[in-house]
């Protein structure tokens, strides 16, 4: 059967975009063929070791499927497929949308122009790995990730994939987790980046049952969070208002703290403590408390070189602070690492302590003591302000 000449038109525009590098991709929606669960097929530019392809994700109800095409194939299944099983298709290119539609006999083709949009990297093995793949995501426009398009705006490329590498990273951590569906506090959430990323992840990709809770002090950010939430159908996201301290963590199997400022991170540990969480991991911030004392002079004298630039005194302060904290949660039972999270490139402010409760009895609890009240000493630290809140 010869193809109409629209489905011609656009076949011709797909194929030029590919060669030319510009394909963003092309959906096909409105199926009615023979396979019940189909909903719609997307298309991307790949290159394998075999050369470059077209990639057909074809979207089930309940699972995707993908399957990689040489050219001529791949255009002849398109324009069978816009003929006999497509109603409609939306070619985006980073220069020209084209929209696609088809009842019975009659054909529409309306071509928009665009501007500043971004050709997504072809690179299999990378798009691939990455946790995150599909883009058209109420969470990710309403975080400003993604434009109307659906696609990964020009200036949050860097922000994609840090939010992937999050879900990288806490994914098996979670996953490491008994609970048959635990319930994850982040603590000071801010817009939830975290939370929405690691919720479409393990809810929708690997199908985790979870529930996810961000706590934050300003409200709007409670409010914005939650109504994307509902957009979403996150139905186990949800944000709350108010602080970490007033926040009530029983039954939390993990405790998350991103970037909260200064001793909000203790406050979410201790929370974290006192919930008995199997996981507790944050990502500190700035290390005022215990700087301020160090500034004050009281330290060993032998370390005065280390101290005496402002910004030598700062990575002390971080490190000392962080040490402290970890001997504090292995002190309460937990094993307890510590590892870079994102590249500097993003934050200087890059360390995840990460501690796991391993409920390990044999920890000699008197040595662990002996090299806090040394670090201490050496550092001139009177108080540490989580050990404080544990002693309390
Ligand atoms: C630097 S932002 C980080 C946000 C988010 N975790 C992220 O990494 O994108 C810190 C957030 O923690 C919130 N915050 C700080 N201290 C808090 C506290 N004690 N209780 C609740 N929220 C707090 C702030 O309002 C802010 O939104």
């Amino acid at each position: 059967m010869t193809a109409p000449d629209r489905i011609e038109e656009l076949l011709t525009a797909t194929r030029d975009a590919f060669a030319s590098g510009s394909l963003v991709r092309l959906k096909l929606g409105g199926y009615h063929g023979p396979e019940p669960e189909l909903k719609s097929v997307e298309i991307k530019k790949i290159t394998t070791k075999t050369g470059e392809k077209y990639s057909f994700t074809y979207k089930y109800k309940t699972r995707d499927t993908i399957k990689n095409f040489a050219e001529s194939e791949a255009l002849e299944l398109l324009r069978a497929g816009l003929t006999e099983e497509f109603r409609s298709a939306q070619l985006a290119t980073t220069g020209f949308d084209m929209l696609f539609e088809r009842n019975g006999a009659k054909q529409r083709l309306k071509r928009t122009e665009v501007k500043g949009r971004e050709a997504p990297s072809t690179d299999h093995n990378r798009a691939k790995n990455r946790p995150l793949t599909e883009t058209d995501k109420p969470w990710l426009k309403a975080l400003g990730i993604t434009g109307n398009n659906g696609v990964v705006r020009h200036d949050a490329q860097d922000k994609f994939r840090q939010i992937n590498k999050m879900v990288e990273i806490f994914a098996p951590l979670i996953a490491a987790i008994k609970a048959e569906r635990p319930l994850i506090v982040d603590m000071g959430a801010g817009k939830g980046y975290l939370d929405f990323a690691l919720y479409d992840y393990l809810a929708t990709v690997v199908r985790r049952p979870v529930r996810i809770v961000g706590v934050e002090m300003r409200e709007q950010l409670v409010e914005d969070g939650n109504a994307t939430a509902r957009a979403s159908g996150f139905g186990g996201l949800s944000f709350q208002a108010g602080t970490i301290m007033e926040f009530d963590a029983s039954g939390a199997d993990a405790v998350i703290a991103l970037h909260a400022c200064d001793t909000a991170t203790d406050d979410a540990i201790f929370k974290g403590i006192r919930a008995g969480a199997a996981l507790i991991a944050v990502a500190p911030c700035c290390h005022k408390q215990i700087r301020r004392q160090m500034e004050a002079g009281q330290a060993d004298g032998r370390l005065e070189p280390l101290l005496r630039h402002g910004i030598f005194l700062e990575r002390q302060a971080e490190m000392a602070t962080d040490t402290l904290r970890a001997l504090l949660l292995e002190l309460n039972g937990y094993r307890t690492r510590v590892f870079e999270f994102v590249s500097d490139a993003h934050t200087p402010k890059n360390n995840l302590i990460v501690a796991e409760k391993d409920g390990r009895q044999g920890r000699d609890r008197d040595a662990v003591l002996a090299q806090i009240a040394e670090i201490k000493m050496m550092f001139g630290i009177g108080e540490h302000y989580l050990e404080g809140l544990l002693a309390g």
